[in-house]
């Protein structure tokens, strides 16, 4: 599969306004500024098809786009910004948990946790969560360009400790470096549309 054959798609507001099931999805949800969307640019070799800033709350909608017609990739907005009020917390629970809940092409959330920090209680809820729902998840510890190798093991094994998985189920990765890009190819080719 080449991640480079992406197409924007369309920006929804609504649950009301997400395209039609064609094709399964991958979404990726995570903190705000914790890296989505600079992700996602690395996975397809794009600089900028995604925008990205280094204020949170950048992304405020699920941003569709298509990977050689067999896969859609969606970025979600993130939470847990402080700055944000209770109407728009409430709002972002609502749109992506409904997404969530009731996306029957959804095929796995790629959570991304910074892998400098100490695990956020939002990024365990939210993988407690979809392994209640049984949707599959993939947690993709980001920045580790900001790590220097062996701090990348030690904080990733904190997280997989809180986070209760083992090594081979979770990615190190740098949207800078373009570390773990080719294992996270690897896994989300799996769900394409054969
Ligand atoms: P929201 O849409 O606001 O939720 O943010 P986001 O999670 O999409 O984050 P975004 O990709 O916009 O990146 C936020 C900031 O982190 C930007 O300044 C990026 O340049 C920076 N950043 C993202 N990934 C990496 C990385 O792997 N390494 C480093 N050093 N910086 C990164
Ligand atoms: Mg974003």
């Amino acid at each position: 599969m080449d991640f480079r054959k992406v197409q924007f798609c369309l920006s929804a507001h609504t649950v009301g306004q997400l395209p039609p099931p064609e094709y399964p999805e991958v979404a990726f949800a995570g903190r705000s500024n914790v890296g989505k969307s600079s992700l996602i640019n690395r996975l397809v070799e794009r600089v900028n098809l995604v925008k990205t800033s280094g204020k949170p709350g950048k992304t405020q909608s699920l941003n569709y786009f298509t990977v050689e017609n067999t896969l859609y990739l969606v970025d979600l907005p993130g939470y847990g910004f402080a700055r944000v009020s209770h109407q728009t917390r409430q709002k972002w629970e609502e749109l992506i948990g409904g997404y969530i809940e009731s996306r029957s092409t959804l095929v796995c959330v790629v959570v991304v946790i910074d892998l400098r920090h100490e695990l956020k209680e939002l990024d365990r809820e939210l993988i407690q969560w979809l392994r209640y729902l049984d949707v599959p998840c993939l947690p993709v510890y980001t920045k580790a360009d900001k790590l220097s190798f062996g701090r990348q093991q030690k904080h990733a094994a904190l997280l997989d400790a809180g986070l209760t998985l083992y090594a081979d189920q979770r990615i190190i990765f740098s949207a800078r470096t373009g570390q773990g890009v080719a294992a996270l190819r690897q896994h989300l080719t799996t769900y394409a549309a054969s």
